[in-house]
């Protein structure tokens, strides 16, 4: 196996909510590396600190102290974030799609919209590549055409992957994008996210359910009250967790995945 080359760095990051006695520590000196077209997953119980070092991560918010890298460069300069050529090579999905599609505009016009904010196209040829990207989410020309509250949440979601998709990033970075639709939309969703991968894309699934980061991918971090309690390749994580927090996040797995878990706990 070749050795793939680090993508992003997260070093010794800190972000610090607010100040004096009513201070948030969200997230506290973590560190995570990504390899090109790798799939890493952090997972935690709500409220760990997943989504501000995701954001982090996107360059959304500047970190608090730390460093994060991306092909070596720093991702913030002061307050800024990705100058020069690296503004789009990290695209984030949200749990809630609603929260980012614009109810007014349908799937096609959604999506050539972010080609033509990311290429210089006329809208014609931005609209044959959104129905690609669309095509490519398993979203077919006549939903295309359908506005957001007429989807399902499964289709949402696709959406705005294929959004996010326009830009074409490096890095995928998913927050929860499971937790909203319903299990078969979450199956088709990750299969999805595998057909990227096999193109090559690197993704940072965020989760709290271990049974979706297990599917797909290779290293996990677990994450308890903004620190990383627990990381390493996903299947041993999985079979021989170390930490009784990662013992309790296996356990909270619905159905038979979980079921070997809660019995070890219930001991
Ligand atoms: N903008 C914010 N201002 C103040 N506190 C915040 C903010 N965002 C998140 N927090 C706090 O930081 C902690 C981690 O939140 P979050 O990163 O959303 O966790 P998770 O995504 O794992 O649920 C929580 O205690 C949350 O209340
Ligand atoms: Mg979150």
């Amino acid at each position: 196996m070749s050795k793939r080359d680090v993508l992003m760095e997260v070093e010794n990051v800190s972000v610090t909510f607010g100040s004096g006695a009513t201070a948030v520590e969200a997230v506290k000196n973590c560190s995570l590396t990504l390899h090109e077209g790798e799939p890493i997953g952090i997972v935690g119980e709500s409220g760990s600190g997943k989504s501000t070092l995701a954001r982090v991560m996107a360059g959304l918010q500047p970190p608090s102290a730390g460093q994060i890298r991306f092909r070596g460069d720093n991702v913030f300069k002061g307050n800024k974030s990705f100058q020069s050529g690296n503004r789009n090579q990290v695209q984030m999905v949200f749990q809630d799609p609603y929260g980012s599609l614009n109810p007014q505009l349908n799937g096609l016009s959604a999506v050539a919209e972010a080609v033509r904010i990311h290429s210089k196209v006329g809208k014609d040829e931005a609209e044959q590549k959104a129905l690609e990207l669309l095509e490519r989410m398993g979203i077919g020309k006549l939903d295309a055409l359908k506005k957001p509250r007429q989807l399902s949440g499964g289709q949402r979601q696709r959406v705005s992957v294929a959004r996010a998709l326009s830009a074409s990033p490096t890095v995928l970075l998913a927050d929860e994008p499971t937790s909203a639709i319903d299990q078969s939309a979450q199956a088709q969703l990750l299969k999805l996210f595998l057909g990227l991968l096999n193109d090559g894309l690197s993704i940072v699934l965020v989760s709290h359910d271990l049974g979706v980061i297990r599917y797909l991918t290779k290293r996990v971090y677990v994450m308890k009250d903004g620190v990383f309690v627990e990381s390493g390749d996903t299947e041993t994580v999985f079979n021989d967790p170390q930490e009784d927090y990662t013992k309790m996040l296996l356990a909270s797995i619905p159905g038979e995945l979980g079921k070997a878990a809660r019995a070890k706990l219930k001991r």
